[in-house]
């Protein structure tokens, strides 16, 4: 039995469809990948998902229990961690885990060792008598996993666990994140933007407008963006294109002095194509699809397109203001 199961699940703003007719399931200690850009309609999905709002219309349970009809039961199946952080900084660490564990009726004879264990997972043991308030960000969103953890919930959410961390506090969490499942037996709901976190997942689903557009394991994603390309430097492009194209019935095209062609099974070809060049061979490299292609082969769009460009207006009003103020 899955442990996440969703079916038409809708949900409207008005005459907005935030959430438009979703169906889809998720196997117990798996990561689960919510992939979309930004108001595709995820943390929507998430609150349903988490009985903090209604569907319009749909349904979808978790652990076996729906979350319309028995929210109670399924508020004691799971933890999250919002897009937002939601840590009181007047509180010590060990405070802000203490509180969570009161309000989820932690046993008393339980609550220290379950605090201790949480801390001490995402490596902030040491630090549990600071306050909040003095911590990274990348310090509090793992304070925030452990904090999630602490009623042992069977799904774990995570709406945009790394959203503004730096690369090094991104890697850092996501140590601790691909844990869970095998550790503590938790199944893990996640969004992101980045795509390549989303490469650890056993499962993902893009959103796009409301509506999954592809769904699959990343491997099979990335087949459907059709297969990797393997970048091939000789001596005699020529003589080497015919050779490469008898040898594998492929089309093999030239760009920038660079044969290049297109395999499902790139590892496997390349020792082939060396054999069979010879000392003809300069280099040769092997391409493979990432997501960000299926993601461009979906939507037509980048996932990130839209943050880019509003960097990009960032940038021209910081332009705009230093015109009008080196003319002044
Ligand atoms: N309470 C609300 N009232 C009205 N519209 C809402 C509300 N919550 C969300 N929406 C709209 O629903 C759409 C989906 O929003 P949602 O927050 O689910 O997107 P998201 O995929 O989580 O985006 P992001 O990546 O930016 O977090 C957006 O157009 C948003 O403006
Ligand atoms: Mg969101």
């Amino acid at each position: 039995m899955p442990i996440i199961k969703v079916e038409n699940l809708s949900r409207r703003f008005g005459d907005l469809t935030a959430v438009n007719n979703i169906s889809f399931e998720v196997a117990e200690g798996t990561i689960f990948g919510f992939l979309g850009p930004n108001g595709a309609g995820k943390t929507t999905t998430i609150n349903i998902l988490c009985t903090l709002l209604q569907p319009t219309s749909g349904k979808a349970s978790i652990a076996g229990y729906d979350c319309l009809r028995e929210p109670s039961e399924v508020r004691k199946a799971i933890g999250i961690v919002f897009q937002d952080t939601t840590l009181d900084k007047d509180l010590t660490a060990y405070e802000n885990l203490m509180f969570h564990a009161y309000l989820y009726d932690v046993k008393k004879s339980e609550m220290k060792g379950r605090i201790d264990d949480a801390l001490h997972f995402v490596g902030l043991h040491e630090r549990k008598d600071d306050l909040v308030r003095k911590f990274s960000g990348g310090m509090k969103r793992r304070l925030e996993v452990a904090r999630g953890m602490i009623h042992r919930p069977r799904v774990l959410f995570l709406d945009e666990p790394t959203l503004g961390l730096d690369p090094q506090s991104r890697a850092k969490l996501w140590e601790f994140i691909v844990e869970l499942p095998r550790k503590h037996n938790v199944t893990i709901f996640m969004t992101t933007h980045y795509m390549e976190e989303a490469e650890v997942c056993n499962k993902i689903a893009i959103i796009d407008n409301g509506v999954i557009i592809a769904d699959g394991t990343p491997e099979e994603l990335k087949k459907t963006v059709g297969g990797d390309v393997i970048y091939i430097r000789t001596t005699d492009n020529q003589k080497a294109k015919l050779e490469i194209e008898a040898l594998f019935n492929v089309e093999v095209s030239e760009k920038s002095g660079e044969l290049f062609l297109t395999t499902l099974k790139g590892d496997a070809c390349i020792p082939e194509i060396i054999k069979a060049l010879g000392e003809k061979v300069l280099s040769v490299r092997l391409q493979r699809p990432t997501l960000n292609d299926v993601f461009l082969k979906m939507t037509g769009r980048q996932i990130r397109e839209q943050e880019a460009s509003s960097e990009d207006t960032v940038k021209e009003a910081v332009r705009a203001y230093r015109r009008k103020h080196d003319r002044s």
